[in-house]
């Protein structure tokens, strides 16, 4: 499968379930980090650094993504980039609601979150996606 926006790794690390995964980021940082994971379980994992509509050549079962598409400035474009370059149909995305497009009561949940992290000087979680 191909985790497209791959960050430190959390979708693939489905390799430690014999999942075949290739694993593409733009960002060598966050690269490193699933690296680094991937490593230290002795996981084999393609690992591929650039944008997420340069697919990398090859043939996925899936191409799955977690909390990317929301990053995209045309997500409609990628998206189909990905079922035609991909050579598959199956398409499994992990997204949300974010901030104002979240109902009311997530909205104000997500407010509160993030005044206590601030309070508690934790920084935000995606930026270092520590899963
Ligand atoms: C919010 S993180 C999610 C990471 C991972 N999928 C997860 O669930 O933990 C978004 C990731 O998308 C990557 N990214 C953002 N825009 C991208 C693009 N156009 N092409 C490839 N990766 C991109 C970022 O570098 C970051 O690692």
């Amino acid at each position: 499968m191909l985790d497209a926006g791959a960050g430190t790794g959390f979708l693939s690390l489905a390799a430690r379930l014999g999942y075949q995964v290739s694993a593409l980021d733009l960002s060598s940082e966050m690269l490193q980090r699933l690296r680094a994971k991937v490593a230290a379980e002795s996981l084999e994992v393609e690992v591929i650094e650039g944008p997420a509509d340069h697919v990398p050549t090859g043939e996925f079962d899936a191409v799955v993504e977690r909390h990317l598409v929301w990053t995209l400035p045309d997500p409609a474009a990628t998206l189909m980039t990905w079922r035609s370059a991909a050579s598959t149909d199956r398409l499994i995305l992990f997204e949300s609601a974010w901030g104002s497009a979240a109902e009311p009561h997530e909205a104000l949940k997500a407010w509160a979150r993030t005044k206590l992290r601030r309070l508690r000087r934790i920084p935000p979680p995606h930026h270092f996606c520590s899963q």
